[in-house]
């Protein structure tokens, strides 16, 4: 893998204790390009990131875009069956998956841009959609 660091946002785009979603395009093994979609949370100058994917069915985590935290804002929860997860490590700790992880992903705040490390990124203009445009 790959030491590359990619600029995502600013922190200041993520407001204190909140998480935002965003698509990337990852380029697989078989060298194909696909979307991929990953959250990032931060809590004062914390910041986590992890691909938006609920380890119980494979299904993303925000039922309502970009709600991904409980009610109280201390546990990720993921909108289909209510699995909660803890925000730093991504483990179920109650709900249909428990002891089952979020995919956490390597992150770093460089210069105030929450950067991810390591991965294969592509420019986003080059997903093919599958939609033509009219
Ligand atoms: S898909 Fe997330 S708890 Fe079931």
């Amino acid at each position: 893998m790959s030491g590359d660091i990619f600029a995502i946002c600013s922190v200041d785009d993520i407001p204190n204790r909140r998480a935002s979603p965003f698509v990337l395009a990852r380029r697989e093994e078989g060298g194909e390009v696909r979307p991929w979609p990953i959250f990032i949370l931060r809590w004062g100058k914390n910041v986590r990131a992890y691909e938006n994917r609920c380890p119980h069915q494979d299904s993303h985590l925000d039922w309502e875009r970009g709600e991904f935290l409980d009610s109280s804002g201390t546990r990720i929860q993921c909108g289909k069956h209510g699995a909660l997860f803890d925000l730093g490590t991504g483990e179920c700790v109650d709900g249909p998956c428990a002891g089952a992880r979020l995919t956490a992903l390597e992150c770093l705040v460089d210069d105030g841009e929450i950067c991810l490390v390591g991965v294969a990124l592509e420019e986003e203009d080059e997903i093919d959609s599958g939609q033509g445009v009219e």
